[in-house]
């Protein structure tokens, strides 16, 4: 199966729906996010799913336990196969999360947690009191999901192979931020290959405008693919 997971950035349900079309057979799955899903719901969302694709739902949930909790269980009928969380939500959000996601009785989610946003440098984080070190609170915040249970976490490239010795073989690795070698960087700064990123410990790669902005998506994913099968 492809590591795939083709970062479906659109509000547009029309556009979606000819992306996901298009890479079926192609891609592992799709990544929705907050610009699809508050355009178009829970019904935009099954729309999608009724192609058969396994779909990343990205909402990076962070609120109190018994929020995300009911966040989590709300989503469930929809089937996603990862939803992301915050860590930085705290160990009880964290466990609430999968708590909900274990009363799935069919087919239950990933959790997945973000660590540190990419969009935050050290200054930032200072700014809103987090005076440690970047990286160590990237990693602080990755042993918390894994102490809580939660399946995976989502992290840059630079980050991967640090983070895969750290938490082991079994967490889930999803990787945005990756190109290759014959696409635009576009506005990503610390990008990787997907050979590159794969070979690091990453599980699956979040990949969007090299795909979606191709003339051909199937083409640039199926390209991509071949890149990395040895
Ligand atoms: O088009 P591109 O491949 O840059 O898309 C990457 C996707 O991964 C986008 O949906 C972006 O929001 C997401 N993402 C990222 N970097 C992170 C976290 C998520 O690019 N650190």
């Amino acid at each position: 199966m492809s590591p795939i997971f083709c970062a479906i950035d659109t509000s547009d349900l029309a556009k979606a729906r000819e992306l996901a079309r298009k890479l079926s057979g192609h891609v592992g799955g799709l990544k929705l996010g907050l610009e699809f899903f508050t355009a178009h719901g829970p019904k935009g969302f099954a729309d999608l799913k009724a192609m058969n694709t396994p779909l990343f739902l990205d909402l990076k949930l962070h609120d109190i336990p018994n929020t995300v909790a009911g966040a989590v269980r709300s989503l469930l009928p929809l089937e996603p196969d990862f939803i992301t969380i915050h860590a930085g939500g705290g160990a009880t959000m964290i466990r609430a999360a999968m708590d909900a996601a274990h009363e799935a009785t069919k087919h239950r989610p990933k959790i997945l947690a973000v660590t540190v946003l990419t969009s935050l440098d050290g200054k930032d984080l200072t700014q809103v009191g987090q005076g440690s070190d970047l990286q160590e609170q990237v990693q602080r915040l990755a042993l918390l999901a894994k102490e809580c249970g939660a399946d995976g976490i989502v992290c840059a490239p630079s980050e991967v192979e640090k983070l895969r010795a750290l938490l082991g073989p079994d967490m889930t690795l999803m990787v945005p931020g990756i190109r290759p070698s014959w696409a635009e960087a576009g506005d990503q700064k610390r990008i990787m290959t997907p050979q590159m990123a794969m070979k690091a410990g990453a599980t699956y790669l979040v990949i969007g405008r090299p795909i979606t902005e191709s003339g051909n998506p199937a083409q640039a994913a199926q390209r991509i693919n071949e890149e990395l099968s040895p």
